[in-house]
């Protein structure tokens, strides 16, 4: 199985910070944002990942990065997305990296307490589909939200006006190979993008979407500035009073 850490983007809800730098290269707490979504990739068990850059400073990936030794990788790979085209967008730029495998995506902005360890090798079990991750939020009309019944996802909303339940998707996206066949048929959004929602409900349609309630903490520390200092807040109150989470960026192991 594969990995994917997106890192594409303008990052314009965090404006002015965002203005002459990448907002996946911004520090929480004492490790560039990027650092989190590796980790959680790594401490599943991924070895290979592919880092999705775009808009400001896609060069400076590399020098932060290199060739991931920091996370004992003997490699990582780099994709350009030219374009602020959209999260399935940049997923469809993996096609050839993922050589016919299944593939866990994390958002480069997503910030996990706890380790999907045990969920990815559920999914890797799994004969086919996708499965995602579900977490209660108190500001559903700022993700996709889930609509759940009988124990399935009937459907997502997109940042909805009215939302159906207060149960967001994180973003951390398992699939099979079949999700680039998926990102080929999609039309942008309204707000002119490939919507990674439109991927997950066409896995609904085909009845092939499983999920996971997250454990633990999850932060999008690019939702708004307030969720960006939040999510400083709540490493650096963790990285103090736990060992276990984050890692090895706790120092704990
Ligand atoms: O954080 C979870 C939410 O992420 C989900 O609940 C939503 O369903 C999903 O659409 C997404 O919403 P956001 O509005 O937070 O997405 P955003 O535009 O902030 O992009 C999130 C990350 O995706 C960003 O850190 C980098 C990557 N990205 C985004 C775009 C638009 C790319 O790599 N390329 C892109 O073109």
């Amino acid at each position: 199985m594969k990995g994917i850490v997106l890192a594409g983007g303008l990052g314009t809800r965090l404006f002015p910070l965002t203005k002459i730098t990448n907002k996946h290269l911004l520090p929480v707490y004492d490790k560039p944002m990027i650092y989190y979504p590796i980790q959680t990739l790594v401490d599943a068990g991924i070895r290979e990942i592919m880092i999705v850059t775009g808009g400001n400073n896609a060069g400076d990936f590399l020098k932060l990065l290199g060739n991931g030794s920091e996370f004992g990788l003997k490699h990582l790979n780099f994709t350009y997305q030219s374009s602020e085209g959209g999260i399935a967008e940049a997923v469809g730029l993996c096609e050839y990296f993922s050589e016919g495998q299944k593939v866990v995506i994390i958002l480069g902005d997503n910030i996990l307490e706890k380790s999907i360890k045990d969920d990815v090798a559920r999914f890797k079990k799994q004969k086919d589909g996708a499965m995602i991750f579900l977490k209660k939020v108190n500001n559903p009309g700022e993700y996709g939200i889930a609509e759940v019944k009988s124990g399935k996802v009937v459907n997502i909303i997109e940042k909805p006006k009215k939302p159906k339940s207060d149960l967001a998707v994180i973003g951390v996206y398992m699939y099979d190979n079949r999700v680039f066949e998926i990102v080929r048929t999609l039309k942008p959004s309204k707000r002119g993008e490939l919507e990674i929602t439109d991927v997950n409900n066409a896995y609904i349609g085909a009845g092939s979407m499983s999920y996971s309630i997250l454990k633990g903490r999850w932060a999008d520390a690019g939702e708004s500035i307030d969720a960006y200092n939040d999510t400083i807040n709540f490493v650096r109150k963790y990285r103090k009073n736990s060992r276990q989470s984050f890692g090895k960026f706790n120092g704990g192991g």
